[in-house]
């Protein structure tokens, strides 16, 4: 990471997506349809608030003189966003790293495809939760039936041969839930099989109330099966830089789902979280969004990056309100790892 610039937003661009997770942290556009979201900070696909074009054009321009030096583009599905490639494009000229976050249909289509190599983005995190289709398109059914697990592998293909030598790194994202434990390994060497360079397995995090959360959500008593899902996936050698060695254990530290103290925590400090309708937050725990007093509130609506985001001085404060949300970002923020693996550094 970029000393002078040390800041990373998780940056959900857009609301829309062609999916329709049920377990997705946007929650179920139908039954948003008919009950909106009222909690603080909750997300949803339908989404009237989302920043307009210029608005989001107008804050990328500010990017450049700002400690922002990292940006994770999701969703919502940001690769079918109209704005979406001009975005990319000011954050790439702005010296910033980017890697984006996509349901990976959209690099079937080759111009997206040639026109995400034009802009020289970083990497692309593609969703992809089995090597089961029939499972995968379950967890990430296409509401028209016209999409699936083949396009996505299409799609993965697709871009690692598109790609030159000094081209994005190109990774697979799969939620791991109580039903897919063993597809921690499965998926490790099906990713190093296509040919991908990185592989991250990352629990689900739903709520209590979630419809979902009593099928889904991994259980204490999930948690020998989960180390050695993960332990079989680290011995296997396999060709792909796989998340820290620790992060295994901090996946099954969160499955009970307690509320701990993380020293020196990255989140409000070189991790922002931003929503589609431009509101920022530290992170993405719903824990510390509830604990974020209104007169904190923040939006990137409007304002300039340098100022909403100056390089962070001091030292960074412990957080008491770490949570099961939070396990996702410590693989994110490790991200040099993937991006300059040792054998580029060496190259
Ligand atoms: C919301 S998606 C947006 C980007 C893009 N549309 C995609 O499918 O990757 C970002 C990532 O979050 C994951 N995700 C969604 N809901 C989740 C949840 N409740 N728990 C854990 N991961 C989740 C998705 O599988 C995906 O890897």
């Amino acid at each position: 990471m970029n000393p002078v610039r040390p800041i990373t937003l998780l940056w959900s661009l857009r609301s829309l997506c062609d999916l329709a997770c049920p377990s997705c942290y946007f929650g179920d556009p139908l039954i948003h349809q008919i009950k909106p979201p009222t909690k603080v900070g909750q997300l949803s696909h339908i989404s009237p608030n989302d920043l307009k074009r210029r608005e989001v054009l107008a804050f990328v321009r500010t990017l450049k003189d700002s400690a922002v030096g990292r940006i994770f583009v999701a969703g919502g599905e940001p690769l079918n966003w109209p704005g979406i490639l001009e975005t990319l494009k000011i954050i790439k000229e702005a010296g910033i790293e980017v890697i984006v976050c996509t349901n990976g249909i959209p690099l079937t289509r080759p111009v997206m495809l040639q026109s995400l190599l034009d802009v020289g983005i970083d990497a692309a995190s593609v969703s992809l939760d089995s090597t089961d289709s029939a499972f995968n398109d379950w967890m990430r059914p296409d509401p028209k039936g016209e999409h699936g697990w083949q396009d996505v592998v299409d799609g993965i293909r697709a871009l690692l041969a598109a790609r030159a030598v000094d081209g994005p790194r190109v990774g697979i994202y799969t939620v791991i839930t109580r039903l897919n434990i063993d597809q921690i390994p499965a998926m490790g060497r099906f990713a190093a099989d296509l040919g991908v360079d990185y592989y991250v397995p990352q629990p689900i995090a739903l709520e209590d109330d979630h419809i979902h959360h009593e099928q889904l959500s991994l259980r204490p008593e999930d948690t020998s099966a989960l180390s050695d899902a993960f332990a079989e996936l680290y011995a296997a050698g396999l060709p792909l830089t796989l998340p820290a060695g620790t992060y295994p254990s901090q996946v099954t530290a969160g499955v009970p789902r307690a509320t701990t103290t993380v020293k020196g925590c990255f989140g409000g400090r070189t991790l922002h979280f931003v929503q589609p309708d431009g509101t920022i937050w530290d992170c993405v725990s719903s824990l510390r969004i509830n604990a974020t007093p209104a007169s904190a509130h923040r939006t990137i609506r409007g304002q300039s990056a340098a100022e909403l985001f100056p390089a962070p001085t001091g030292c960074a404060s412990d957080c008491p309100l770490a949570s099961y949300e939070c396990v996702n970002m410590w693989p994110l923020m490790d991200f040099d790892r993937i991006l300059t693996p040792a054998s580029r550094s060496a190259a």
